[in-house]
Parts: C-alpha cells; sequence; structure tokens
C-alpha cells in the first residue's frame, strides 16, 4: 500500500462503503419483511383479540404502559403479564378488576377503568396473544 492516502483512495472508501451499506441496508430489509409474518402469530389473532386491541387503545393503556418495549415507562411491560401472572387471563382479568378506585397512596397505582365483563375478557385475550408474538426473547426477564 502506498503511503500517500489520494484522493482517488478517499473516493473508492466514500463510494464503496456507501454501495456496501446500501446493499446492507436491502439486504436486512428483505430478511425483515421476509420474516416478520412467520413471526406474527395469524393464527390466534380472533374477534376477542380484535377486541382486546381496541379496549386497550380507547383506554390508553400505553400512555403508563411498554407493550414489547414501546410505550410509556410509568408503570410495568406488559408483553410478558400472560406469563407473569402463570399463564392465566383470569388472573389478569382479577388484577384490572380489583384496582382501588382512589388509587393507592403513597406509590404509583393503576386506575379503575370499570370494564365490562367481556371487555376484561378481550383485552386479558389481547395480552396472551401479545405474550405468544416471536419477539425474538423479548422482554429479556420474567419481570419485564
Ligand atoms: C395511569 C397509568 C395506567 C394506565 C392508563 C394503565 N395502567 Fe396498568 N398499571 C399501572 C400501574 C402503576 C401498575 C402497577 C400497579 C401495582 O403494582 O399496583 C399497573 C399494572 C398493570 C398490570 C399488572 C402488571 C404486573 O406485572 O403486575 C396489568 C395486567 C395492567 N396494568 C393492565 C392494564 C391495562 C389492560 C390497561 C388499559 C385498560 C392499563 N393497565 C392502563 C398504571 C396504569
Amino acid at each position: 500500500m502506498s503511503e500517500v492516502f489520494t484522493k482517488s483512495m478517499a473516493r473508492n472508501i466514500y463510494f464503496g462503503g456507501s454501495v456496501f451499506f446500501v446493499l446492507l441496508f436491502l439486504a436486512l430489509t428483505f430478511d425483515t419483511t421476509r420474516a416478520t409474518p412467520e413471526r406474527d402469530n395469524h393464527a390466534a389473532m380472533t374477534e376477542q383479540v380484535a377486541l382486546g386491541k381496541r379496549v386497550w387503545e380507547e383506554n390508553d393503556c400505553i400512555g403508563c404502559h411498554t407493550l414489547l418495549g414501546e410505550g410509556a415507562y410509568f408503570a410495568p411491560e406488559l408483553g410478558n403479564v400472560y406469563r407473569r401472572f402463570g399463564n392465566s387471563t383470569d388472573a389478569i382479568v382479577a388484577f384490572i378488576k380489583s384496582r382501588p378506585v382512589e388509587g393507592i397512596p403513597g406509590r404509583r397505582s393503576m386506575p379503575q377503568f370499570n370494564l365490562s365483563d367481556e371487555e376484561l375478557q378481550a383485552v386479558a385475550a389481547f395480552l396472551k396473544y401479545a405474550s405468544e408474538i416471536d419477539a425474538a426473547g423479548w422482554p429479556p426477564n420474567i419481570q419485564g
């Protein structure tokens, strides 16, 4: 290699590097587009899960919680709450239902949403569904 760093060497690094990273970007985009549908568990997407997602959105659960890392950091991650609660939608329903209207003094607490039984079952089904998405091991531990 010559001792001098010439203009043409700089140009080659610039264009070579650009081409390399554009190709890498295209390859990763292609890989993501191919892999994502397999990782999404479409089969488990029922009417009830869809209703649960609406309940989730209308009550702005994500305003306090994260779901698979996305959302606010005020309250626990819920992507794996189904597993944290012993693989039980009943436990999730019981938790949401039993929130005190007046909150819990001196600590963060979750509001009482007064959801109907159908909405409670649906949002729990949605959280079960979320826990079954192949998120490449995210969240990394059971605590969220
Ligand atoms: C105003 C903020 C806030 C909103 C909005 C909110 N939560 Fe929570 N949630 C919390 C807090 C704080 C906790 C932790 C409560 C505790 O440990 O007592 C919690 C805990 C939970 C838990 C138990 C998590 C665990 O690991 O212990 C579940 C399940 C849950 N929320 C579901 C929901 C759902 C579903 C919604 C939307 C209908 C929702 N939350 C909206 C604040 C919120």
